[in-house]
């Protein structure tokens, strides 16, 4: 995309910018404000910032041929989250340029895929991985470094090395949250950042708006983080995931018992590419199921995979033969 094509940038601009090494809309997008005004000798960090801004703009209303949206899609990498079978489930891993969601109760394993993704997502893209550093958002206090520390030195990783490439930032408020992500363009890029985690993305909000009637607000303001989100992933080809909370559904729609259903209604729905529902397997112990639903591409199905001192891993063949055998005379049964 033409540099002209941002609001404020004329010829001399461009030409500046382009002396400066900045071929193009998608180049400047990326670049940090404080290595714009180095390049292009800017005098105020302020100028630099509006024109990097507006070049993220300029992107976000532009039209594009399906060709170029191929051509930005093969780019995508895949991040494996240490099991197979949860790969197989997800196509492949992890995708970049997506927001993957993780849903489930307290104790279903969401910050425990986050943490082994820390370790995973910063080997080589040759692995199935996606070889850049991690910038985690702490909303609930739960994340553990000394976690992330054993299951690097479990999987004979540099501990001490993963933890340096993680980036940490404790979230207090959703003001906090927000203020925190516009942030994040300039540090993502700096810092060569491969993977965003959001864990939780919806307890602060959920805890500050109370009642029926600051619903509407709630969801405008978390409708405006989920794209400030997808933007990030998009633009900087980084892999996003969140963590969502179980809430009970008060009309169940099947039965008459209590069911359960993902917080934060359609605005989360539809801003996250892929949606896993995680949940404790029957009998206990270690093994949690997950299932992908409400996808856009793939095909829903589950999985089980296991919690170990390594992070996450696959479940002992025997027991995901049964659970496949199981599934299999479910569906027999519908028929
Ligand atoms: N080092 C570990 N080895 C094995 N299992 C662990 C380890 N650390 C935590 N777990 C298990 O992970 C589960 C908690 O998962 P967690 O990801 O924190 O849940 P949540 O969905 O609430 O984020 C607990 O059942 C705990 O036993
Ligand atoms: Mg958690």
């Amino acid at each position: 995309m033409e540099l002209e094509q941002i609001s404020g940038v004329g010829k001399s601009v461009a030409k500046r910018l382009k002396d400066a090494g900045f071929a193009n809309v998608e180049t400047l997008a990326v670049t940090p404000a404080r290595e714009l005004m180095k390049r292009a000798d800017y005098e105020k960090l302020e100028a630099a910032q509006r024109i990097v801004e507006a070049a993220r703009e300029a992107l976000g209303c532009r039209f594009i041929t399906a060709y170029e949206h191929w051509e930005m899609t093969k780019n995508r990498l895949k991040c494996t989250t240490g099991s197979k079978a949860l790969d197989k489930l997800l196509g492949g891993g992890i995708e970049t340029q997506g927001i993957t969601e993780l849903v489930g109760q307290y104790g279903s394993g969401k910050t425990q895929i986050c943490q082994t993704l820390c370790v995973t997502a910063q080997l080589k893209p040759e692995n199935g991985c996606l070889g850049g550093n991690v910038l985690y958002f702490d909303t609930e206090g739960t994340f553990s470094s000394n976690r992330v520390y054993q299951i690097a030195a479990e999987n004979g990783l540099d501990p001490g090395q993963t933890l340096h490439n993680i980036i940490l930032s404790r979230v207090y408020t959703s003001d906090h949250q927000m203020f925190l992500l516009d942030n994040a363009f300039e540090k993502c890029a700096e810092e060569n950042v491969k993977l965003v985690v959001v864990d939780s993305v919806i307890s602060h909000f959920r805890s500050e708006f109370l009642g029926r009637e600051t619903l509407a607000d709630r969801q405008q303001k978390l409708n405006l983080y989920m794209h400030k989100l997808l933007r990030l992933a998009e633009i900087l080809n980084l892999a996003v995931v969140v963590t969502n909370q179980a809430q009970s559904d008060p009309t169940p729609q099947w039965g008459s018992a209590v069911t359960d259903r993902p917080a934060g209604g359609n605005i989360l729905a539809h801003a996250c590419n892929t949606r896993v529902w995680l949940r404790r397997a029957k009998g206990g112990g270690s093994k949690r199921v997950a299932k992908v639903f409400d996808s856009p591409c793939l095909p829903e199905g589950e999985c089980v995979f296991r919690i170990t001192q390594k992070g996450i891993e696959d479940a002992p063949e025997e027991e995901e033969g049964k659970e496949q055998k199981n599934k299999a005379s479910e569906s027999d049964g519908n028929k």
